[in-house]
């Protein structure tokens, strides 16, 4: 079968008419599908990419859960791994969106991926568990990117208010957001499944899963963009470090570089039904945000719920 948009929601609609419906998150419905909560408008993607996509063994994969630095780390491995392509001074990234350099297959892969040239990155958020075998099986890379979930929780509610207000709704409450998240039920939850699964296979196979942390990025990003490197077999060689490469790696996909350049402040049209703006993927780009939007006690609520869901694991976060 081809399993393009179309043909998989005639599909699988049969069996995502089935699956546990929550509106909590409307203009996304819910539908939880093995075990994670995924929006219906993606779901045919999701289970296409499951049953049909074939993996290389040259593939990297981009991985995260929604708002954990996934932009971020589209621009630094898309320039890292073509530093010696493209100038600095014209870089693809100067007039495109990271989004735009790196496709996300969760939706129509079978396009997305007609044009990638190899070796193929391809960026998505499905949960380790729902990757298709040949992914699991293959010789590919994996590069995950986790981040506070406080902070994820903050960064989502504005991203998905920002949506429901160019759809014409009102914003979601913070409370009864903050609930959903609390319960697993939020677009690819529960965080907490979704970070231990990519963990738990990064313990297992630490040559081809990579584990990255949004914070230690932040605090340190050119040490990070070296493990990156060495990670994808690109590492930067004596001269290149002296030259200054990796710093400006770091410059070209600083939160401030991407965010104030004009492709950064244009809208998009990521699908024909919803509309996401360029710009809101560059909100604030900080660590601890959550302190100026969730009380005390609600942080010390989703901390005590993360702890207990990974009692007795080795992940922390
Ligand atoms: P905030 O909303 O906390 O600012 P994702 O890319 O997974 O959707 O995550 C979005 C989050 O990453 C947003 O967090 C966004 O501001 C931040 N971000 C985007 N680009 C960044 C960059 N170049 N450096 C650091 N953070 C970045």
């Amino acid at each position: 079968a081809d399993p393009t948009l179309a043909q998989g929601i005639s599909e699988y609609s049969d069996l995502i008419s089935t699956l546990p419906l929550d509106k909590g998150w409307e203009p996304y419905l819910l539908r939880k599908y093995q075990g994670f909560w995924i929006a219906e408008y993606i779901l045919p993607g999701i289970i296409a990419l499951q049953q049909h996509f074939k993996a290389c063994h040259s593939d990297l994969f981009l991985m995260s859960y929604p708002k954990s630095g996934t932009t971020w780390l589209k621009a630094l491995a898309f320039a890292t791994i073509n530093r010696n392509r493209y100038q600095f001074a014209d870089h693809p990234l100067l007039s495109h969106n990271p989004h735009d350099c790196i496709p996300l297959i969760d939706i129509d892969f079978a396009s997305k991926i007609k044009d990638t040239p190899s070796p193929r990155i391809l960026q998505s958020h499905a949960p380790y568990s729902l990757l298709p075998d040949s992914i699991k099986a293959s010789d590919c890379r994996i590069i995950y990117v986790f981040r506070d979930a406080k902070d994820v929780f903050v960064s989502d509610w504005f991203f998905f208010n920002r949506l429901r207000r160019s759809n014409g709704l009102e914003p979601i409450p913070f409370g009864k957001a903050f609930k959903l998240f609390c319960e697993g039920v939020c677009s690819y939850g529960p965080i907490w499944d979704h970070v231990l699964e990519y963990w738990e296979e990064s313990l297992r196979r630490p040559e081809k899963v990579l584990f990255l942390n949004y914070e230690e990025m932040l605090a340190d990003p050119a040490g990070n963009v070296k493990r990156l490197a060495k990670f994808m077999g690109c590492p930067f060689s004596t001269d290149e470090e002296k030259e200054g490469v990796v710093e400006e790696i770091v410059r070209l996909c600083s939160f401030e570089k991407l965010k104030n350049l004009e492709v950064n402040k244009r809208s998009k049209f990521v699908l024909p039904n919803v509309k996401f703006d360029n710009e809101s993927y560059f909100r604030k780009g900080e660590v601890g945000d959550w302190r100026n939007h969730m009380s005390l006690e609600m942080a010390l609520r989703l901390d005590g719920i993360i702890q207990e869901k990974l009692r007795g694991t080795s992940l922390t976060f």
